[in-house]
């Protein structure tokens, strides 16, 4: 595809350290891609070498099949919000819009009438002559999406823009972002150590740790279908029961564990003596006995979440294993101390090798 973004061996090294390894993916043109991974973990170091702040050690970035090697950070068509956004607080939410433009000489007829389609785009066109400080916070935002949108980048780096909203500000402005990459039909790479986040905006989401990227998919496929330790663990909440692998059948096996034999799908085809983690999410344990996998264990602790009630079991030599029961009417009164049985389909469960575990 034309506009599609290539990275090839990409390899980023601060002396002796190693920020980003072996980086070999394409962002297709007119993608909305998010890079999930935790704090340190090559994230801003992607973007700026993207953006041209930064080149990469090894390996090559191209933009429609051409190497960006060479090319400056302002020949690059490329834009990039920061977390602090960087808008002009003295000056007009017009004047910020127009700002690059300006820069690279445009008429201001043209200025005026690429401010006015910004405008719209961000909805909202009353606003156009007032000062960024008398602004609020979601509003400055998209101040500066229309200010990057402006200058007709083909792909526009986020770098953990949202991070500075409140909640509910947060997942609103998901939507609108979304819909205004919808519109607009720019590739956006967002960045960002939220989970939420990523799967609720994303195409497709590249799960990074340490520089190293885990998984790339669509947000189901990362979610259900995770493919090492740390993914199961760092995309929403996870149980992880350790094992041995004992029987392996298609593409199912069934693993020994603290809690009894459970089985599983084995997306990496296990064989029998491997040791394993089992992994099975929050809300995929059923009170329904009626499932293949038992698991029984005290009651540890139980927390109110409103939609959903915590059940906290006890999980020796591991953490404790938390049941996500819905706030229904068939909500039961599990005491601590009391012993609770709660079961799980052989299809909600992956058995994976171990590895290292996603940090809370
Ligand atoms: N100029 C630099 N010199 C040396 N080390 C650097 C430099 N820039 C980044 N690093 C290191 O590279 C690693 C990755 O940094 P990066 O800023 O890409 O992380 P990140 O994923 O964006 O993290 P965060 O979520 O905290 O923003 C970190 O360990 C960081 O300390
Ligand atoms: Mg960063």
């Amino acid at each position: 595809m034309a506009n599609d973004l290539e990275f090839a061996g990409v390899v980023k090294r601060f002396g002796d350290f190693t920020a980003v390894r072996d980086l070999n993916l394409t962002i297709r043109a007119g993608e909305f891609f998010s890079f999930l991974g935790p704090s340190g973990c090559g994230k801003t170091t992607i973007l700026r070498m993207v953006s041209g702040f930064i080149d990469p050690t090894e390996g090559d970035i191209r933009l429609g099949g051409k190497s960006l090697k060479g090319v400056g950070p302002n020949r690059r068509p490329t834009a990039l919000i920061f977390q602090n956004l960087a808008l002009f607080p003295l000056m007009t939410v017009a004047e910020n819009i127009a700002f690059g433009l300006s820069v690279r000489g445009v008429p201001r007829a043209d200025q005026a009438a690429v401010v006015r389609r910004m405008l719209d785009l961000i909805a909202l066109p009353g606003l156009a002559d007032r000062r960024i400080d008398e602004l609020s916070g979601g509003q400055k935002q998209r101040v500066a999406i229309a200010r990057a949108l402006a200058v007709e980048p083909q792909v526009l780096l986020l770098d953990e823009p949202l991070s500075a909203l409140d909640l509910k500000l947060r997942q609103h402005m998901r939507s609108e972002l979304r819909a205004i990459q919808r519109r607009t039909g720019v590739t956006f790479i967002y960045i960002t150590h939220d989970q939420g986040e990523a799967l609720a905006m994303s195409d497709r989401v590249a799960v990074m740790s340490q520089g190293k990227m885990e998984q790339v998919g669509p947000s189901a496929a990362i979610y259900d279908h995770p493919m090492t330790a740390f993914v199961a663990s760092f995309v929403g909440e996870n149980n992880a029961i350790r094992g041995r692998v004992v029987d392996r059948r298609g593409d199912e096996a069934a693993v020994d564990t603290a809690f009894g034999r459970f089985t599983g799908r084995n997306p990496h085809g296990l064989h029998p003596g491997a040791e394993a983690l089992i992994f099975v999410r929050p809300e995929k344990l059923k009170l329904n006995r009626d499932l293949p996998n038992r698991l029984t264990a005290k009651v540890t602790g139980r927390v109110f979440e409103g939609t959903s009630v915590d059940l906290h079991l006890d999980h020796p030599g591991g953490r404790p294993i938390t049941v996500r029961l819905p706030n229904d009417d068939s909500l039961i009164d599990a005491a601590e101390g009391q012993a609770l049985t709660a079961a799980f389909a052989t299809d909600a469960a992956t058995i994976l090798p171990p590895g290292e575990l996603a940090r809370d």
